[in-house]
């Protein structure tokens, strides 16, 4: 079971109440975010706060919490899901922009000497398929917290 996760995203509507059901169940947590200070305020509960940035800034010290995880949960991203109706380009962009700031993660995860054992990535989780995959995140997401069979 994941002792250390990182949770880049984790200030949003999932990041939130992860944090506090894997910090509630002894993980240490660290945050990535774009900002740090607001992520402190938004998630207290965390044991540290990096900031981070999809065009890939990541500090020394942000590696070395990748590093120390057990886990890395990816779940940035800009608002698609708000309730507004997005266009065709407006979604490409976005898509774009995941997908880039993913493989930037993904890389220096591939560069470490000591990686984490679990990746789950909820990024776009949702435009195709939508059921079977955000059931397939909330299956990752439970056995990520409590280690069971996902039901
Ligand atoms: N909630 C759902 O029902 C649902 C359904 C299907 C799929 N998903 C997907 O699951 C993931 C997490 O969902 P969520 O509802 O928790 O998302 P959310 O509330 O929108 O939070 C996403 C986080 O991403 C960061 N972020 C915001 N704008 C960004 C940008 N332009 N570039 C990079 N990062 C940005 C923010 O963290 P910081 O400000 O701390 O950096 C924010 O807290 C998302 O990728 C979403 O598309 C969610």
């Amino acid at each position: 079971m994941p002792g250390r996760v990182v949770v880049v995203g984790a200030t949003g509507h999932i990041g939130r109440p992860l944090c506090r059901e894997l910090t509630g169940s002894g993980r240490g947590v660290s945050v990535f975010s774009r900002d740090p200070a607001r992520a402190r305020r938004l998630v207290p509960e965390a044991m540290a706060y990096l900031e981070w940035s999809p065009d890939g800034l990541l500090s020394a010290e942000g590696l070395g919490h990748l590093a120390a995880a057990d886990a890395v949960v990816y779940l940035a991203g800009g608002p698609l899901f708000d309730g507004r109706r997005h266009g065709r380009a407006e979604i490409e962009a976005e898509s774009r922009a995941r997908i880039g700031a993913l493989g930037r993660l993904t890389a220096a995860l591939g560069g470490l000497d000591r990686r984490p054992g679990t990746l789950v990535a909820a990024s776009s989780v949702g435009y195709a398929g939508y059921q079977f995959q955000f059931l397939t995140l909330r299956a990752a997401l439970h056995d990520l917290i409590y280690g069971g069979d996902g039901k």
